[in-house]
């Protein structure tokens, strides 16, 4: 038997809680022995539930109990999250974690923890939900140089952007449709200002790239900005908008990494990712382009991958199966300035100021607009370089476009 102690009882922390229960047979027929939960960490009274007797509030039972061999971490943050995890490891616990914000600021740290005492830290759950893509891109696909990754890897921006372009809901009332349906995070700032992308862009580019990639060094935007007129202007350019994390491997090594929204083309695959689901394209020199795709948010898909990785830890009890990635630094990214992209522009100006800066451009349409606002697609060019072309035109809006 495999006992575990779950940290937390939030949403990540119960379905795991239930899935492991309702599941237990099919469980301990996979992995050969059974799955046992002996404890559940909770930091505040809880109401009466089926795991009430496993609660314990106080970290060092789990800790001191020689019989814990995984730990799950779903509390969140960086906190007590990082000391319990640290504590885990160093008392000879493997550890499963849900949390992307610990694993995107002290991956290396805690991975080589887990692997100087023999242990394993597994964190499939800490980017695209119930996806499988950290096992994917650590085992299935190391045989490729990898190149890029592209995803949408955030479940409440997409499901908000979804539900403003198809049932013409107002950005508030569509995250809180996200929120009550258990896909935001605690504070949705995080979610909607690009915070939660970026962390999962850094992981996936730590494990591809082979560097430590810190969310610091990934520039990052969110959808607050983004408005209804955005969106249906993109419509007249046959394009959605959607939030991608980019991760690019640089001929010299580096890795830019960045969060944005952009217009991506409406016949692309990333386009028709709709509500929570995330879909990550990855590409390597062997494999071309590979597309992940699923439930990128939620109780259950999450829990799913928790619990596989609980799974893969019983079953690696005694011989450990590594991931690993080599420490970060200043040196191993650069700042997605060069980032070369088409781009739209909405701005209030006369057509001949847009072609007198911008030369021949797409012009888009919307009912309804006034007479002054233009908006159009650019040729590639970076950032710099769309600001500065722009910057006699009054632009409202500057948003990449995702190249073919
Ligand atoms: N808030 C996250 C999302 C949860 O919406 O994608 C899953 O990481």
């Amino acid at each position: 038997m495999i006992n575990v102690a779950i940290l937390g009882y939030g949403t990540v922390g119960s379905g795991v809680a239930g899935v492991i229960a309702n599941h237990s047979g099919a469980i301990a027929a996979k992995v050969a022995t059974p799955i046992h939960i002996k404890y559940i960490l909770v930091r505040r009274d809880m109401p009466e539930g089926p795991f009430s007797d496993l609660f314990v509030k106080d970290f060092s039972v789990i800790e001191q109990d020689p019989e814990v061999q995984v730990v799950v971490e779903t509390m969140g943050g960086t906190g007590a999250a990082l000391e319990y995890t640290r504590r885990a490891l160093l008392a000879g616990k493997n550890v499963v974690t849900s949390n992307k914000e610990l694993v995107a600021e002290h991956g290396y740290e805690l991975l080589q923890l887990a692997r100087s005492n023999n242990l394993s830290y597994l964190f499939e759950a800490s980017v695209g939900g119930g996806i499988p893509i950290i096992r994917p891109i650590s085992q299935c696909l190391a045989a490729n140089d990898l190149t890029e990754i592209c995803g949408i890897l955030n479940g409440t921006t997409n499901y908000i952007l979804t539900r403003m372009i198809r049932a013409g809901l107002s950005f508030e009332e569509a995250l809180q449709e996200a929120q009550e349906k258990g896909y935001a995070e605690r504070d949705p700032a995080a979610d909607v200002e690009g915070h939660d992308a970026c962390r999962k862009i850094c992981i996936l580019a730590s494990l591809s790239f082979g560097r430590h990639i810190y969310p610091s060094q990934a520039d990052t935007e969110g959808i607050t900005k983004i408005t209804l007129e955005d969106v249906q202007y993109a419509e007249d350019g046959g394009k959605k908008i959607k939030l991608l994390g980019r991760a690019m491997r640089q001929p010299d090594g580096k890795v830019c990494a960045y969060v944005a929204p952009h217009l991506v083309d409406e016949e692309s695959p990333l386009a028709n990712v709709e509500d929570v689901f995330n879909g990550i394209v990855v590409k390597g020199d062997s494999i071309g382009e590979v597309m992940f795709y699923g439930r990128g948010a939620g109780k259950l898909p999450t829990a799913s991958a928790v619990v596989a990785d609980i799974m893969d830890a019983a079953r690696h009890i005694e011989s450990k199966k590594y991931i690993n990635w080599a420490p970060g630094g200043a040196d191993a990214a650069v700042s997605s300035e060069g980032v070369v992209t088409g781009w739209y522009v909405r701005a209030d100006a006369q057509p001949s100021d847009v072609e007198k800066a911008f030369g021949d451009v797409a012009f888009l349409h919307r009912s309804g607009a006034p007479e002054e606002e233009k908006a159009f697609l650019t040729a590639p060019m970076t950032r710099e370089e769309v600001e500065q072309r722009s910057a006699k035109l009054g632009v409202k809006s500057l948003i990449r476009v995702l190249g073919q």
